[in-house]
């Protein structure tokens, strides 16, 4: 199979090197050139344009920020979705919402594309390693078809339904993720102003049996003060902008989520976007613990 990748930023550039390292064909295609010419040396193609990248290509990836920009680059007049080959497969690996999913299939299968919504669980370093988690919406037996492929990037596939059932899943993980990071910054806030060490609480908090094990790796970020950037807050931000958007297109509350939303877009606005979603710490502990 030839394949094309679009979008590689932290998840997408490590994900089509390890294409690339198991030998699949590929050209790529970046906004800005720096990843590519980076890829061009373990031997991709490269492309001038999100449709050149992929006339040729019996399967496109696309790991890209926001619906917006899959919608730019992807469904526009301009996309490249017009320039794909009849009964080409398009895995959307970004984290968008669900009816957006719905939606870009339901285009893409008008021109003759098949779909999945297949975006992904783990950070930049199992991005790194192939030990990506792979939760993918539509057909099975389409899914089935490229697993070889989606096994390069990821170590578990799993099928969670329909089209749209892979952004619905990947919708409640953030969701779940932004929360626990966010009761875990201001635990430790807490804890510091009853006059508890940092580091006791560092130390013993990630520990507790109530506490995730996601939460190891960044206690060890605050006591370091160091949030390099693995999953920028400003795209937490975003998915529970979309978890948002999607409760109200199911008439559904989701309080907690919102209220989550509201101290990640502060976090962004006082510029730390670009840093390690972590950096809520670093958010709630400057503005006292609230926003
Ligand atoms: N980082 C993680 O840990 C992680 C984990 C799971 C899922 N995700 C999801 O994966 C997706 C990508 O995340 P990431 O962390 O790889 O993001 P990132 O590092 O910010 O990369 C974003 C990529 O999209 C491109 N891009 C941005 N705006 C564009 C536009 N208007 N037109 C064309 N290309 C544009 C960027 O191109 P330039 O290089 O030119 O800026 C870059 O290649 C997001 O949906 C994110 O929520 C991320």
């Amino acid at each position: 199979m030839k394949a094309a990748f679009i979008g590689l930023g932290i998840m997408g550039s490590r994900m089509a090197k390890n294409l690339l390292k198991n030998g699949v064909s590929l050209t790529v295609f970046n906004r800005s050139p720096g990843p590519m010419q980076e890829l061009e040396k373990s031997g991709a193609k490269t492309a001038a344009s999100a449709l050149d990248a992929v006339r040729d290509s019996d399967i496109v990836f696309t790991m890209l920020p926001s619906p917006e920009v899959v919608e730019q680059v992807v469904l526009s007049e301009t996309g490249c979705l017009s320039g794909m080959k009849d009964n080409a497969i398009w895995v959307d690996c970004s984290t968008v919402n669900p009816s957006f999913s719905v939606k870009a299939c339901q285009v893409a299968e008008k021109r003759g594309i098949r779909f999945i919504d297949g975006p992904v669980i783990g950070t930049k370093y199992p991005a790194a390693v192939g030990e990506l988690v792979f939760i993918a919406g539509g057909d099975k037996a389409l899914l089935a078809e490229i697993e070889p492929l989606l096994k390069f990037m990821g170590n578990r596939i799993i099928h969670a339904g329909e089209t749209g059932k892979g952004a619905s899943f990947k919708m409640v993980f953030n969701a779940l993720l932004a929360q626990s990071m966010l009761v875990f910054a201001e635990t430790v806030i807490f804890g510091e102003k009853l006059g508890l060490s940092k580091d006791f609480l560092l130390d013993t908090l990630p520990n507790l049996a109530v506490s995730a094990p996601f939460t190891k790796p960044k206690a060890e970020m605050i006591r370091t003060d160091n949030y390099e950037v693995q999953f920028p807050l400003e795209w937490m931000y975003k998915d529970l902008h979309l978890a948002a958007l999607t409760a109200y297109e199911h008439d559904q509350p989701l309080c907690m989520a919102n209220l989550a939303k509201e101290l990640y877009a502060s976090a962004k606005q006082s510029g730390l976007g670009r840093e390690d979603f972590s950096a809520i710490y670093k958010s709630l502990k400057k503005t006292g613990g609230g926003a």
